[in-house]
């Protein structure tokens, strides 16, 4: 497994659970150092399980060393693909520079048949043109499986997948390749998870459309939302009746602050970038108002906030909950509710953000941010109390206890989840983002 992040180290933890003898690499020694010892470096339900156990038992060794992957027959590539600091597309620099280590082995292996998987999230073409860097080594096969992992749910879609995509070259029946990725993936082929093979291209589509179109859910739910605060409906109860037809589905239609983490907002202004590349700017121009919309969300909340502090956030006190791009994860990339904590404490207000487990990469990040660790002491004498990532505690907490603590019982629900009749009744002014 070549490159150790999210993605590369459940994946690597995984392909062990599954009966594999599994190197996993990356050039960030002191990630490998902590996932040798058996320490997750992110938080992810069943993820440390997973890991020690296969650790213990031999299947899984970390290394930052390419030699030790001499004899290995088939390599992942699980390489990060960030926004370019120059743009909207995706930086590929990070396979490159790891198809350049990886060759020498490749080579040296005399035409014994190895495969490389690519795993990354590309744009469209990329896979072709690694196809044809590789076609010059005698006996390397590729083949382009795109990743659809949640975060918080990263160990159950990969070892119970929706489906597995493998995009490969030219589509046939029995191809070595295809035969060959088989045998990895066994265990899951044989709980009958269904298995596609298609061209490259399409493989690599499949994964930017599916963010992509998710991305247009939420955004088409939250402009929903604020015809819902200009004219008194309740989107929750849009997004429930709209979701009863299952054309439309009801999952990813919880309207809120938006979208944000490592893969929806990246993979959304890929596709931007590389449609604009290839021809289609008009086509596509609705994908950067999904993205407009959806970053619009924060800045919206911001307006509400300063409405309910009478215009003026110099030294309000206000107390963030929530800093993860959403819950059961530690995961602060792109997240809203820290974007709207930072404006807010740009502007002058005094920011409390409490979390249940992202508060170490919150202060590894934003050192400027009052990071507190209690809701308690993050709500005591708040003036304005913004939820804005979902936790469960979150949800359950009790208005009546609450109350006691702040100084002005003022709420922003932002990603709707409170019950509102409880909290109003408990003497709250609150705020829910399409339900006024
Ligand atoms: C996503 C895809 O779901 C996954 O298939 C892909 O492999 C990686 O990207 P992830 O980034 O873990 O996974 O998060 P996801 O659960 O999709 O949520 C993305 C964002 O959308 C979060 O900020 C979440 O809070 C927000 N969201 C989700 C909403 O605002 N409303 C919804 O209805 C659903």
């Amino acid at each position: 497994m070549i490159g150790c992040g999210y993605l590369g180290a459940v994946h690597a933890a995984s392909m062990a659970d599954i009966g594999h003898r599994v190197y996993g690499l990356d050039v960030d020694a002191a990630r490998i150092a902590t996932l040798g010892r058996g320490l997750a470096p992110f938080h992810e339900p069943d993820f440390d399980e997973l890991l020690h156990q296969n650790i213990q038992n031999g299947q899984l060794t970390f290394t930052t060393a390419y030699e030790d992957l001499d004899d290995v027959d088939v390599h992942f590539l699980a390489l990060g693909t960030p926004q370019r600091d120059d743009g909207l597309g995706a930086d590929l620099s990070y396979i490159h520079s790891a198809l350049d280590s990886l060759t020498p082995l490749l080579k040296a292996r005399n035409g014994r048949t190895t495969l490389v998987v690519g795993k990354s999230t590309v744009p469209v073409g990329t896979a072709r043109g690694i196809a044809e860097r590789l076609e010059e080594i005698p006996g390397v096969k590729l083949v382009w499986n795109p990743e659809f992992l949640r975060e918080g749910f990263a160990v159950k879609d990969t070892l119970r997948p929706d489906r597995l995509v493998y995009g490969v070259s030219d589509v046939a029946d029995e191809t070595a390749e295809v035969h060959m990725l088989d045998a990895v993936y066994r265990p899951l082929l044989d709980l009958e998870i269904p298995r596609r093979v298609y061209n490259f291209e399409s493989a690599e589509l499949v994964k930017v459309s599916a963010n992509s179109f998710l991305a247009t859910k939420i955004s088409f739910i939250n402009a929903i939302s604020e015809l819902c605060d200009i004219t008194g409906a309740d989107v929750n109860d849009v997004a429930e009746a709209i979701g009863m037809d299952d054309r439309i589905g009801r999952k990813f239609l919880r309207a809120g602050i938006g979208f944000g983490g490592g893969c929806l907002p990246k993979d959304l202004r890929g596709l931007i970038s590389r449609a604009g590349e290839l021809g289609a700017v008009d086509s596509f121009a609705f994908l950067r108002d999904i993205d407009a919309i959806n970053t619009g969300r924060r800045d919206y909340v911001v307006r509400l906030a300063r409405r309910l502090l009478d215009g003026e956030f110099d030294g309000q006190r206000i107390a963030v909950l929530g800093a993860a791009f959403k819950p059961d994860t530690d995961d602060v990339r792109d997240s809203p509710a820290l974007d709207i904590a930072l404006t807010l404490y740009s502007e002058g207000a005094r920011v409390k953000v409490t979390d249940p487990v992202a508060l170490d990469n919150v202060r590894k990040r934003y050192p400027a941010l009052h990071a507190e660790d209690s809701v308690e002491n993050t709500v005591r004498n708040a003036d304005l109390v913004l939820l804005l990532t979902e936790w469960s505690e979150y949800k359950q907490l009790d208005p009546a206890v609450m109350k006691e603590l702040v100084s002005e019982a003022k709420i922003i629900d932002g990603r709707n989840v409170l019950d509102l009749e409880q909290w109003r009744a408990a003497g709250w002014h609150v705020e829910a983002l399409g339900r006024s």
